[in-house]
């Protein structure tokens, strides 16, 4: 059936909210799902097909939500389940799908399977739902391994009844035991939970590490993250996967939603450790991460490109410039470069994935004071490791005023918000863009119009591989070093300039879009860091 051959997920467009840094409909200084609501014609606008909500489920923030205490519930600093519904409703109305994400790996220390757990002691049935195991040593007093927590210290603590219990993040995150049935049917549980109340896909956090070699061994050292070990990447996760994907596809394809989807966060050090995810009646979509760890670099970008491309497409692996985890891109890459950076990802074959502030050309913010930084890994390195809190301070919506318009106000003045946004945050904000034409927010807009209405655009033209041509040769000779032009079909080519000194624009018939507004119909070179669509 038609529906069923070309999802909707192949070519689109998600946006990714975090929602305690978004819109505050409440005036508490957090986001909130009703700031979410009141921001969906902003989303309408701005073109994109999706929304991908990190967690908003009731969680003691010892990992911005990531630590999950209800998986069938929202935070009431959040919101409600009537107000998530009531979103749904809205986002459905302007033709914005939404996807949830789903935390497998770990819960919160507050979940009540955990509490149970603590409270029935060592060798307790409760305690088999999790990873506890003795010490090491006369004692007991080393930990049972020596795996390492991603975000600092080992991955173990010790409880006073003297077990130890297993956390590859925070010690408030303890780690599932997924060969226990229990934990199976509860995720089977959570997921159709969301889906029955409307919701398209699922993001699957640490979806590479859920299950875990139940030896318990110790890993050699030095310790490579991302790769396969006795944590990450076990042949168990994709059976796992299999019986998701059968319940996703359970739902109706017809009408909206249309397919479920799920994607997940599978990070990794070589392409071909994602094949295994996405073989068939596996995951639909697994993110790849290429284009947030290549450099500024035309080389490295292009082998990124090519690395994905043979072993997947943008379709099953999106592209990603960013998210709520890694030094947002015009940091990474610089402003110029952050902006070509963003028309380079649109223009390739698949879908896209843009984290909120994206759009609006938002820098990390590098001098959150201490005090007020949240994100544990900044306290389990003793500050050695900044953490992520600088990419997710609260959105500047508007030019002025008081928390430049985050917080909904009132006749009080709001509270500050969680996260402080530094002074002059306000000439990033949605209002300061909106007028502009040459704008970082108006060239977003600009290239999802584009991008909704070029036939060679999104997946393009199926049956011709990857959808995407290099292009090695200028007019006179060989490309020179520092570029990346590429066609697709019909009648697009993608040019950028990587190098230092401005290049020649390619014959073309028009100048579709510019990463440097300054660039028009009879503009004849392409400065550094600049990027240009062109219909030729
Ligand atoms: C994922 C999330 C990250 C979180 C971690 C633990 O990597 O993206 O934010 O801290 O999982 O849940």
């Amino acid at each position: 059936m038609a529906v069923s051959e070309s999802p909707w997920w192949r070519d689109a467009v998600v946006y990714q909210v975090y929602p305690r840094s978004f819109a505050d409909a409440d005036g508490d200084g957090i986001g909130d799902l009703a700031g979410l609501r009141d921001r969906l014609d902003y989303l309408a606008e701005l073109g994109v097909d999706a929304i991908w909500l990190t967690p908003f489920y009731p969680s003691p923030l010892h990992d911005g939500g990531y630590d999950v205490a209800d998986y069938c519930d929202v935070d009431p600093r959040l919101g409600s389940l009537a107000g998530f519904d009531a979103m749904l409703a809205d986002a459905r109305e302007r033709g914005i799908k939404v996807i949830v994400d789903i935390v497998p790996n770990h819960c919160s220390c507050e979940h009540p399977l955990f509490q149970a757990a603590l409270k029935a002691g060592p060798g307790s049935p409760e305690r088999d739902l999790f990873l506890f195991r003795p010490g090491r040593g006369p004692d007991g007093a080393q930990p049972p391994n020596n795996w390492p927590s991603t975000f600092g210290g080992p991955a173990w603590d010790r409880l006073p009844d003297g077990d130890w219990y297993l956390h590859l993040f925070d010690s408030s995150q303890p780690d599932f035991n997924w060969h226990h049935p229990d934990v199976v049917a509860l995720f089977e549980r959570v997921i159709r939970f969301w889906l029955d109340r409307g919701v398209a896909g699922l993001r699957i956090d640490v979806a590479h590490g859920i299950f875990k070699d139940p030896a318990l061994p110790d890993v050699p050292a030095p310790v490579i993250n991302h790769a396969p070990s006795p944590y990450y990447h076990r042949p168990e996760n994709q059976a796992l996967f299999r019986s998701w994907r059968a319940i996703l596809d359970s739902y109706p394809v017809a009408g909206f939603p249309g397919a479920r989807t799920a994607i997940g966060e599978v990070w990794y050090d070589k392409e071909a450790t994602l094949l295994p995810y996405l073989a068939p009646g596996g995951l639909p979509q697994v993110f790849n991460f290429d284009l947030i760890t290549a450099p500024w670099d035309a080389t490295a970008i292009r082998a990124a490109i090519d690395a994905t491309d043979a072993i997947s497409n943008g379709s099953q692996a999106p592209w990603v410039l960013g998210n709520h985890d890694v030094v947002r891109p015009v940091t990474r890459f610089g402003v110029r470069q952050a902006r070509a950076a963003a028309l380079l990802q649109l223009a390739l074959p698949g879908s896209a994935y843009i984290y909120q502030g994206e759009e609006l050309g938002l820098p990390e913010v590098l001098d959150i004071p201490a005090q007020a930084r949240q994100d544990p890994t900044f306290r389990r390195t003793g500050g050695a490791r900044l953490g992520r809190d600088g990419c997710r301070v609260p959105l500047p919506w508007s030019a002025g005023g008081p928390s430049y318009g985050f917080s909904r106000t009132g006749p009080a003045s709001p509270p500050a918000p969680w996260l402080p946004q530094p002074t002059g945050w306000g000439s990033y904000s949605v209002e300061a863009q909106s007028a502009d034409p040459g704008s970082y927010l108006s060239v977003y807009r600009e290239a999802l119009r584009i991008r909704r209405s070029h036939p060679a655009l999104g997946t393009g033209v199926p049956g011709d591989g990857s959808g995407l041509r290099w292009i090695d040769d200028a007019v006179d000779g060989p490309a020179p070093a520092g570029v990346l032009h590429f066609r697709r079909e019909p009648g697009f080519e993608f040019f950028a300039n990587l190098g230092p000194v401005p290049l020649p624009i390619p014959p073309h018939q028009e100048v579709l879009l510019a990463s440097d507004p300054a660039i028009q119909g009879h503009s004849v070179s392409v400065p550094p860091a600049t990027a240009v669509w062109l219909s030729v």
